[in-house]
Parts: structure tokens; sequence; C-alpha cells
């Protein structure tokens, strides 16, 4: 098993990566209400049916306010209060909204986090983002508070759809693309061994995909500056993920490739950078490209909440391994796309 500790201001997480979850439940201490995702709930019903347990409602349409209060009246009448320990245990979905409840009721309560796919080990149980949506707005409500532990259970992966597993790898490719290029290297020399959930490629992609984003989250807790690097192929992204119905991941690979041509054609990426990317993408069996309508992305970008005036604060690399931010004019970015798409 692996530790990593994230430090931040507003306080501190042991993150654990290995398996854990059998044993690991019963050592807690308060006896923890547990937070869990349906899905995950009906897997793995028999390692928590000692405990009390509330269930979270699968799908994104879900991540609301109301499944918000819906939770905490549970709590209420279960009375849990201050001297509880509530851990969330689910993926992202799962994690944001256990984390924004015990950032809330009674104004706060001790919180863990039990990690079951992917994309929420190497991100969303990690660096302390909780929330949920509002009117279709993605985590418009949230807070920033760290769980006292997160524990990434290797094992739990092993029930999760093919699909949600490979949208993951995206952003473990991320990690290798903005701040580690030795990564990228043994991403591609191990990447069939990871499709297949070998034990020891998946604990050193896990336990290396952590260790980028703890150190960009320490530096940069409250996202000023270094941790929007996090956001590397998530603009163009998030403009595919208002189009097109797919999964989170899958925009996001697509959106690295292309910020990686964008970064081309602005004379910072080699060409072989950008082919290593596509390489990699295409290797895990994420999409490389996507049927876009350049107007239609274009228009999304001009919705994102991180756009400032006419300016798209967009991340591109230098070379691979070295994120950097560049604030890009609108009209200049819908030239570009018509080139890129
Ligand atoms: N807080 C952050 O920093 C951050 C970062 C990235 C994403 N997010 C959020 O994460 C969410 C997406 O998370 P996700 O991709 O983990 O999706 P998810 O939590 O919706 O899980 C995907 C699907 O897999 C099922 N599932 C989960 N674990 C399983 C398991 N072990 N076995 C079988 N089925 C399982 C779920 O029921 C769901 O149907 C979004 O809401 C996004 O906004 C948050």
């Amino acid at each position: 098993m692996h530790l990593i500790q994230l430090t931040t201001p507003s306080g501190d997480t042991e993150i654990s990566v290995g398996e854990l979850l059998s044993s690991g439940l019963h050592g807690l201490e308060p006896e923890p209400v547990l937070l869990v995702d349906e899905q995950v709930q009906s897997f793995y019903s028999e390692l928590f049916s000692p405990f009390r347990c509330i269930t979270i409602p699968s799908g994104e349409q879900h991540k609301t306010l109301q499944t918000v209060e819906g939770i905490c009246r549970e709590l209420v009448q279960m009375e849990v209060d201050r001297s509880s320990l509530l851990v969330g245990v689910g993926g992202g979905l799962a994690t944001d909204i256990a984390g924004f409840v015990a950032s809330t009721y009674l104004r706060e309560v001790r919180f863990g986090f039990i990690s079951s796919t992917l994309l929420g080990q190497v991100d969303a149980s990690i660096g302390g983002k909780n929330g949920v949506n509002l009117d279709g707005y993605k985590n418009m409500i949230g807070t920033i508070r760290q769980p006292s532990f997160v524990w990434c259970d290797l094992s739990l992966l092993n029930t999760l759809p093919h699909k949600e597993y490979v949208a993951g790898i995206a952003e473990v490719i991320k990690y290798g693309v903005i701040r580690d290029r030795d990564f990228l290297h043994y991403l591609k020399d191990h990447m069939s061994a990871l499709l297949t959930l070998d034990g020891d490629v998946l604990e050193k992609v896990v336990t290396t995909s952590v260790s980028v984003k703890v150190n960009i989250v320490q530096q940069d807790e409250k996202e000023s500056d270094l941790r929007k690097l996090l956001n590397f192929g998530h603009t163009i992204g998030h403009a595919i993920e208002r189009d097109k119905k797919v999964l989170h991941g899958e925009a996001v690979a697509t959106g690295m490739v292309l910020a990686a041509r964008l970064s081309n054609t602005l004379g910072l990426l080699s060409a072989s950078g950008v082919e290593m990317i596509e390489e990699l993408v295409g290797l895990a069996g994420l999409p490389v490209r996507m049927d876009m309508d350049p107007d239609v992305l274009y228009q999304n970008i001009r919705k994102d909440k991180k756009k400032s005036g006419d300016l798209v604060h967009f991340v591109l690399l230098e070379e691979l391994g070295h994120a950097m931010i560049r604030p890009i004019p609108l009209t200049e970015l819908n030239h570009m796309l018509h080139d890129l798409c």
C-alpha cells in the first residue's frame, strides 16, 4: 500500500492507494456513517451492512441541492452530531456530494472518502473541491474543504463498467502531459496492462497521478494559478460535453488532442509531441477526434464559466510535461478552431 500526504492551509489528507476496504472500515473511529453511491452499494452491500448507510442515487442528474437536503434529513433522523465521521463511498458524484454535505451539515463534520472509480481515485476525491450542480450548470455551489482521508481501493475498480474505467485514463494521461514526461513513456509501454487492470501497473498509475495532483494542490489550493493547469483539455472538453452525449473523460481526451494541436499551431509543442498524445489517447481506446462543428464548439467555449471578457485562458503545452496558460482572444480562437476541426 502507498501513502501520500496532502497538506494545505485548509487541512490535511492522508491518501492511501491499495486494497483497504474490507479490513479498514472496521478500524475507523468513531464508527462511520457511510454515504454510498447506489450502484456501489448494490455491489458491496455485505461490506457495508454492519454500518449506518445513506444511499446516494447514481447519475449526474442527482447531483443537486435536493439530494443534499434529503441526505441531511436522514442524518438528522439518525441523530448524527458534530462528533460523527461521515464517509463518502463511490465515484466523483458521491464524493463531491458527501464532501459538500460534510462541509455544511452542522457547519462541519469530519469526513473521508472511499473512492471507487478511476476518475475519482486520480482526480475527483483529491484536492477538496466539493459541491453540486444548479439548473444544469456544473458544480455551481460548493466548498473547498479537505477530507481527513481518501482510500483509493483498487479492488473496487473490478466492478466498474469498462467504459467508465477507460474514461478515467484520460485524466491519467493528462497528468503525464502537463507535468511528467517520463510517466507518459511508462503509460505507452504499459497501456495494455493498464486496460486489463494489472495490479502493479494500476498501483503505479494511481499513485503517480495522485502525487502529481497533490503536488499542484499543495502549491495552489484555491486555484489562483498553478492549479489551473489541471484544466488541460477541459476548455474544449467541456464544450464537447455540452453538445454530445459522451463521458467526461472521452470529451477531455479529444479536448487534449485539440489543445495539443493548438499548442503546435502557436509554435509551442512539437509535432512529435502532438503525435505522442494522439497515440496514447488512441492506445487507451479514447476518441482522438470527434465529428464536431467548429461553430458549435466556439459558441460553447464562449459560455465557459472560466472565460474572462473576450479572452479564454487556455492551458497549452510548451513541450510534453510542461503546461502553461496563455490568454487567447475569442475571435482568434474561432479561426483556429475552424482550422483544427
Ligand atoms: N471534485 C473534483 O475535483 C472533481 C474532479 C473531477 C470530476 N468531478 C466530478 O466527478 C463526477 C464524475 O465522477 P465519476 O466519473 O467517478 O462518475 P460517477 O461517480 O458518476 O460514477 C460513474 C458510474 O459508475 C458507477 N460506479 C462507481 N463506482 C463503481 C464501482 N466500483 N463498481 C461499479 N459501478 C461503480 C456509478 O454508480 C456511476 O453509474 C462529476 O460529477 C464531476 O463533476 C469532481
